[in-house]
């Protein structure tokens, strides 16, 4: 009897970016829930660099997806903007190195790598970064994304307001930059989602209160989530501590019944 002694190519595993919805694990897809149970590792963000810090996205995912037994590889995204005309800071870059490079490492290893991420990968999420780095690194990594349901629309189907109708134009904003940009998008369009206001909203109060907006506000922080919350008169909510899973809709024309 012969003995192989080649060792088998091992051939290496694929990353998925999985959306898992933002925050209610019943509005996971198939798909997602599909692709958590079959990969034994998953890589989640966390915005703590002490190796346990929190991630919103795992704690989603194993509202429907028993975490036991897997490799959970905490990925530390530092919680800083992201100017796309830039380079990017190099402190953000080192990170997203090291996460891909922790990620490369189990691929390598023949094993398939999950990232959760929070809404929809393809909406302000750090699961882009992550791939952009990877296909930097190793262009031939097998990656898979699996779209999952956004934030806005989780809003937008809470409040029964919808996001964009008929000759509707929408904008969806990362409230975090300046005003001026806000301001002219607030004037020209017709529908504008805000996202990321929590640190903001003083500041968003007074700007929609100029443009005569404020009316025609909805803040809503932890969509979906037992401790959500839903302020109509968004004045109510100045100088509170909100949740950072906050989203405005802002929505200026309605559907009009009467010939
Ligand atoms: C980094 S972005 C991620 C967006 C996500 N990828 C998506 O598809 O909706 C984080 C922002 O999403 C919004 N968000 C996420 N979950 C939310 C929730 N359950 N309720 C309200 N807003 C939420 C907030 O505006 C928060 O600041």
């Amino acid at each position: 009897m012969s003995t192989n002694t080649q060792a088998k190519t091992l051939v290496p595993g694929r990353l998925y970016l999985v959306g898992v919805g933002p925050g209610d694990p019943e509005l996971m897809t198939v798909k997602a829930v599909r692709i958590l149970k079959q990969c034994p590792v998953w890589a989640v963000p966390t915005a703590k660099n002490d190796g346990a810090g929190a991630s919103s996205a795992l704690n989603i995912a194993q509202g429907m997806v028993d975490a036991q037994g897997r490799d959970i590889v905490r990925l530390f995204f530092p919680m800083k903007r992201v100017f796309l005309d830039a380079a990017a800071d190099p402190s953000l870059l080192a990170a997203w190195q090291e996460a891909a490079a922790a990620v490369l490492t189990r691929l390598d290893q023949g094993q398939d790598v999950a990232f959760p991420t929070l809404g929809d990968p393809g909406v302000y999420s750090t699961a882009f970064y992550l791939l952009s780095v990877i296909q930097e690194m190793r262009p031939a990594t097998h990656i898979s994304i699996v779209p999952g349901i956004t934030a806005m629309s989780a809003c937008s189907a809470g409040q029964g307001r919808p996001l964009a109708l008929g000759n509707d134009v929408l904008a969806v904003v990362p409230a975090a930059f300046e005003d001026e940009r806000l301001r002219r998008i607030l004037t020209d369009l017709d529908a504008v989602v805000l996202m990321k206001v929590h640190k903001r909203l003083d500041t968003l109060i007074t700007l929609l209160d100029e443009l005569h907006l404020t009316d025609q506000a909805v803040l809503i922080e932890c969509a979906g989530l037992p401790e959500e919350r839903v302020y109509t008169d968004i004045r109510t909510a100045r100088g509170r501590n909100l949740h950072y899973f906050s989203t405005m809709l802002i929505r200026k024309k309605s559907v009009q019944v009467q010939p």
